[in-house]
C-alpha cells in the first residue's frame, strides 16, 4: 500500500470583484486569493487493483456526506479516468475548515487529492495538465493547487502568481448562516443588473492599488474589497455583527471571504489577533487564528 498525506490550506479573498455575467452562467472575476494556515489533512491510500474502488471517510470537526458527490471523491475519480488507470483508493478527510463558508474547504480537499494522486502515480500530469483537471472540478480548485498569493481571473481558474505579501495575522470567524454560492451570484445579478455596465461594482483603481501594494510588499486596508458584502451582509445579520466585532477588537480591516458567510480580520500582530480570536470564541462565535501561507 502507498500512503500520501497532504495539508489542504483554506483561502481568503483579499479582493473579489465580479465584472461580467457570461453566457455559460458563470461570472468573470477579478480576485486576489491568499492561502492561510487553517487546513484540513487529506490522506490518500492506494492499492493496486483491476477495478476502480474509491472509499471516502470524513473525520474531524465538520460532518459532510462521504459520497461520490464530494469534490475530493470526484477529484480521485477524474484523475484515474484521465490517466486511464484502475486503482483501489481510500481518501480520509480530517476537516478543520468550516464548510460552505467562502474559505474553499471543499476545493482545497479536491486539490490535495490531485496532488497526492500525482505523487502516488509518479507525476503522470505536469503542472499545467493538473491545473486543467483542477479547473474541471471547480473555479477555486486551481488556486488551491498552487496556494500562496495569486490573482485569479476568468471563472477563477486563470491564475497569475503574485509576490509574497508580508505575514498577515488573521482571525477567521464564521456564523451559522447558510449561504449558497449560486444564490449569492443570483443576488449579485439582481443588484448589478447582470453586470450590463449600468451599475458599478468595485473599482479598477482599488485592484490596481492592491496589486501595487503586493509588489511593494505592504497591504493597505483600503485596497481590500469584496463585492459580495453588499448583497450578503444585509441578509446575514450575524456575519455583519462579526465584522463589526472584529473591528471593535482591533482589526485594521474586516472583510467577508468569498460569498460568505465567513469574515476575516487582519491584525497588526500575533498577540492582538490571538486575543481577538479567544474573545470571539468566549462569546460563542466560531473563530480561528491563522497566518498567511507563502510556501
Ligand atoms: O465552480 P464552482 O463549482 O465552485 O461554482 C459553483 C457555482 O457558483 C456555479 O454553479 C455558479 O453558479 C457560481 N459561480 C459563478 N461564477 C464563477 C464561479 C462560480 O457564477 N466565476
Amino acid at each position: 500500500m502507498r500512503i500520501q498525506k497532504e495539508r489542504a490550506n483554506a483561502k481568503i479573498n483579499l479582493y473579489l470583484d465580479v465584472t461580467e455575467k457570461r453566457a455559460d452562467g458563470f461570472h468573470e472575476l477579478k480576485s486576489v486569493m491568499q492561502a492561510i494556515s487553517l487546513f484540513d489533512v487529506v490522506t490518500v491510500k492506494y492499492l493496486p487493483s483491476k477495478e476502480t474502488r474509491i472509499k471516502l471517510t470524513v473525520k474531524g470537526r465538520y460532518r459532510l456526506a462521504a459520497d461520490n458527490k464530494n469534490l475530493a471523491y470526484r477529484a480521485a475519480a477524474l484523475y484515474l479516468e484521465r490517466a486511464s488507470l484502475a486503482a483501489d483508493i481510500e481518501i480520509i478527510l480530517e476537516k478543520n475548515i468550516p464548510i460552505a463558508a467562502g474559505l474553499a474547504g471543499g476545493s482545497t480537499d479536491a486539490a490535495a487529492v490531485l496532488r497526492a494522486m500525482n505523487k502516488i502515480f509518479g507525476r503522470l500530469f505536469a503542472e499545467r495538465a493538473l491545473l486543467k483537471l483542477a479547473a474541471e472540478l471547480g473555479s477555486d480548485v486551481p488556486f488551491c493547487l498552487t496556494g500562496r498569493t495569486a490573482l485569479c481571473e476568468g471563472r477563477g481558474e486563470r491564475l497569475t502568481k503574485l509576490s509574497s505579501i508580508p505575514p498577515l495575522y488573521i482571525v477567521v470567524a464564521v456564523s451559522d448562516e447558510h449561504v449558497s454560492t449560486p444564490a449569492a451570484y443570483k443576488l449579485l445579478d439582481d443588484r448589478f443588473s447582470s453586470f450590463d455596465g449600468s451599475v458599478e461594482t468595485g473599482s479598477a483603481d482599488r485592484l490596481r492599488s492592491m496589486l501595487s501594494d503586493i509588489k511593494r510588499t505592504r497591504l493597505a486596508s483600503k485596497s481590500l474589497f469584496n463585492v459580495f458584502e453588499e448583497v450578503i451582509l444585509p441578509t446575514c445579520s450575524k456575519a455583519a455583527e462579526i465584522k463589526a466585532r472584529l473591528v471593535a477588537l482591533g482589526a485594521e480591516i474586516a472583510l467577508m471571504s468569498g460569498s460568505g458567510p465567513s469574515v476575516f480580520g487582519l491584525f497588526t500582530d500575533f498577540a492582538s489577533a490571538e486575543r481577538a480570536a479567544r474573545n470571539l470564541c468566549a462569546g460563542g462565535i466560531e473563530a480561528y487564528y491563522a497566518q498567511s501561507v507563502n510556501r
